[in-house]
């Protein structure tokens, strides 16, 4: 749980994206976090405040003149105890009220008397958030400092199509979670391959490994949350890409391989978790094979190059950072794999342990010895490793 001990208020404001508000105040609590919700008088037109309730397992609070603060002050109690508010969905009304400064109910009188940082997340109609008023207000809390997210663009409940939806629930929990992470990346670039290759057989046919892509996914969210300019460079998977993260999709591994050096001199990290494939076929047929054309076919194959390898050797180069994925001897094969590739760090992880999975079991092994993680989500591995990077490179 990447959010214990971390207190938020989640105001909510009137707009139908109230709905989804719910869903965030789920994640938020399943990470661990202390949730407050804050609801306007129009919030309560489209969600219950029992809905948030049941979700943060605390009473919401709507009520300026609320008398369940023995002190009347609710609007200095919620916003001293929390580390952070988010505004979910936040209305142009709501945009409007803050940028300007009024205090007209408990939520934005809490806003104006925090001592914490404020993120916002825009939900409305395209054309009120295209409207004269709203960039003027827009522009006015970015000035104070508030951090605004999204809003997306795409289908709107009125029907239109265009920027003013608000992000999903796991968009906004990412970037609470990116504010709580310490920017120990700040003003790096970091470049990952991710996923398996496909070397192509004929049309419709190849090599491939299994690789579900999520520890390379998990990496890059990491690393882009701590602040790290990121590419992912990376094979066929079925993952969305993380926020902030520049993607690009290649196949064989040779298209992998160009892509990386393309980027490699001027990367500070780089970090292979890519399962490449070892071997293509010498020659891929134009036309898929036939079955009944004369015998078993014979595939020819050629070795591929190792790209971490191939990095690793640049002169100046990046920061090299190699997995080794084993069924057994974990440590040995790892430490071996270092000397063989040169590279300052390897990754051990079981092979029965994580592929595909959400979990994963990690020993990191460089010149100061083998370090087991014990096991966690690939999310919380992710963070830890990205930790462990970035103190290794400071101590260099
Ligand atoms: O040699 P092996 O495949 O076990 O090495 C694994 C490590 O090397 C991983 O970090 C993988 O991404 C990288 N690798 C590579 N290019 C290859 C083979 C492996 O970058 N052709």
């Amino acid at each position: 749980m990447e959010l214990t001990g971390k207190r938020l208020v989640q105001g909510v404001t009137g707009g139908i994206a109230a709905y989804k508000a719910a869903e965030l105040t789920r994640l938020l609590v399943k990470q661990g976090a202390e949730v407050q919700v804050a609801m306007t008088e129009g919030a309560s037109h489209f969600v219950t405040a029992t809905t948030f309730q049941a979700l943060s397992g605390r009473p919401v609070f709507t009520d300026q003149w609320d008398q369940r603060m023995a002190n009347a002050m609710a609007h200095i109690d919620l916003s001293r105890q929390a580390d952070l508010i988010v505004i979910a969905p936040a209305s142009a009304d709501f945009l409007a009220r803050v940028a300007n400064g009024l205090a007209d109910d408990l939520l934005a009188t809490l806003v104006l008397a925090r001592d914490c940082p404020l993120l916002m997340a825009p939900a409305m109609n395209r054309q009120m958030w295209e409207n004269p008023a709203t960039r003027r207000n827009v522009a006015r809390l970015q000035a104070d400092g508030v951090g605004l997210l999204g809003p997306a663009c795409g289908e709107q409940a009125c029907g239109e199509i265009g920027v003013g939806r608000m992000l999903e629930p796991e968009d906004i929990l990412d970037a609470v979670l990116a504010f709580f992470t310490p920017k120990l990346l700040a003003g790096k670039k970091v470049l990952l391959t991710a996923g398996p290759t496909f070397e192509a057989i004929d049309p419709v046919r190849g090599i491939t490994n299994l690789s579900s892509g999520r520890m390379g996914y998990a990496l890059a969210r990491a690393a882009q949350q701590a602040g790290a300019e990121v590419t992912l460079v990376c094979g066929p998977v079925a993952l969305p890409t993380p926020a902030g993260v520049t993607r690009i999709d290649v196949r064989s591994a040779l298209d992998m391989q160009a892509a990386v050096m393309a980027r490699a001199a001027a990367s500070d990290i780089f970090i292979a978790v890519a399962a490449v494939a070892d071997y293509r076929v010498a020659q891929t047929a134009e036309h898929k094979l036939k079955k009944d054309e004369g015998g078993l076919p014979l595939l020819e194959l050629v070795e591929n190059p190792d790209i971490l390898a191939g990095v690793a050797a640049l002169e100046n180069g990046p920061f090299c950072v190699g997995f080794a994925a084993e069924s057994h001897n974990l440590e040995a094969y790892a430490q071996a794999k270092r000397q063989k590739k040169n590279v300052p760090l390897v990754v051990g992880n079981l092979i029965q342990d994580g592929f595909g999975g959400d979990d994963n079991r990690l020993i990191l092994v460089d010149d100061h010895g083998a370090h087991p993680l014990p096991p966690a989500s690939k999310a919380t591995l992710a963070r830890q490793l990205i930790e462990h990077i970035a103190h290794l490179m400071e101590s260099r």
